[in-house]
């Protein structure tokens, strides 16, 4: 056990040290290991450095990092705590051909096939480079936690079953029993919709792809929370399609569950509790996410969370989109106060898609 570990590390410093040689003698300053009691003698900064130039523009928080999340969360929760899937363990990008043909990973062939050369590159596992690069991606989101990493994660056996990933067409008794399944309280699972703030639909509705779940796709803030609260009155695209339902502004995307799991008594006011509050959002957040991306994993994985990058702080009040007001709020959870907020000045915003989608 220990030999393989070790014959794995050396493997590693050698296929990352060959693949990264140029970009470290040009610009690389990092120290080589992560700082993990003992220390983890793999070159896991400069893969960190490899991935954001040739995955993330050399830092961004784009398509490819929001992608990069929705990737790690469609590989991990093909797991069930009653003991099939591998969870978090890159099956995901190694068996892609099988399930980027599952129903629910619509469109996200595109972020396997950018991933996939990049992770053969690096030599790490699937695993660890699909949640590696997660945390990366996720942290060059102003406002996002600093995710962790643990490195370790063994090759994946095989791909995840079918029909593990919930739909935006589910019932939020089918999607909270999915995530019981794989271990997440109604609460986690509201917190890690979070996401849906650093997120568009390409596929909903190809005629609009790229369209945004709120208005502030680029920083990791709480707007999501409160859009999706907003009355809707619009289809953003070719009219109605399933898996959205009425949307608030134009260029906007609502995704039904996102929709039903704001209003739903089990979930409501957990979802009203992060409007304006960022803090409770990424603490919340990040706590799930660490669930998520050790699922099925060996308990003994290594923190090597420092490589992660630091992400630039969101300390704004959020505030209702322009021509929007209180009075425009779903309200689902009558017995707590709703945040006051201020309103955008001008007309109401149409909200652009994320560009490269
Ligand atoms: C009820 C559970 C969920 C449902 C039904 C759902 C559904 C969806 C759908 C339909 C899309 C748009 C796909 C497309 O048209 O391109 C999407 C995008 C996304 N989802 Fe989720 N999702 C869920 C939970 C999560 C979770 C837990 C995460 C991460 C922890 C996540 C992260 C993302 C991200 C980041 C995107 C944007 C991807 C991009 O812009 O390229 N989702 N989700």
């Amino acid at each position: 056990m220990a030999f393989a570990r070790l014959s794995v590390l050396v493997a590693l410093a050698l296929t990352a040290t060959q693949t990264v040689n140029a970009a470290l003698t040009k610009r690389v300053t990092w120290p080589l290991a992560c700082t993990a009691n003992p220390p983890v003698v793999v070159p896991l900064f400069p893969i960190v450095d490899q991935i954001q130039q040739d995955l993330f523009d050399g830092g961004d928080c784009g398509e490819e990092a929001h992608s990069a999340l929705r990737l790690s969360f469609h590989d991990a929760i093909g797991f069930s705590i009653h003991g099939s899937g591998g969870g978090a363990d890159g099956s995901i990008l190694a068996f892609n051909e099988t399930e980027t043909a599952f129903h629910a990973n619509g469109g996200i062939d595109d972020i396997t096939a950018r991933q996939f050369p990049v992770f053969l590159e690096t030599g790490l596992t699937a695993g660890d480079f699909v949640h590696l690069a997660a945390a990366i991606g996720t942290a060059n989101c102003p406002g996002a936690p600093r995710l962790e990493f643990k490195f370790g994660r063994p090759a994946p056996k095989a791909p995840a079953p079918d029909k593990t990933i919930p739909e935006p067409t589910d019932s939020v008794t089918s999607i909270l029993a999915r995530f019981a399944d794989a271990g997440f309280s109604s609460d986690e699972a509201v917190a890690l919709l979070a996401s849906h703030t650093i997120a568009a639909a390409d596929v909903i509705d190809p005629t609009i792809p790229g369209t945004p779940f709120d208005s502030t796709a680029g920083t990791f803030d709480t707007q999501v929370f409160l859009e999706v609260l907003l009355k809707g009155s619009l289809f953003p695209g070719n009219g109605s399609q399933s898996g959205e339902v009425l949307s608030p502004l134009h260029g906007e995307m609502r995704l039904q569950s996102d929709f039903v799991i704001s209003q739903d008594p089990r979930t409501a006011c957990t979802w009203q509790s992060f409007v304006n509050n960022q803090q409770k959002m990424v603490t919340e957040f990040k706590a799930a996410m660490a669930k998520l991306q050790v699922l099925g994993q060996p308990r003994n994985l290594i923190d090597c969370s420092d490589v992660v990058p630091v992400p630039k702080p969101f300390t704004s009040a959020i505030k209702f989109p322009a021509s929007f007001s209180r009075e425009d709020v779903q309200i689902a959870c009558p017995q707590r106060a709703f945040p006051s907020l201020a309103t955008v000045a001008g007309p109401a915003p149409t909200i652009p898609p994320v560009p490269g989608s």
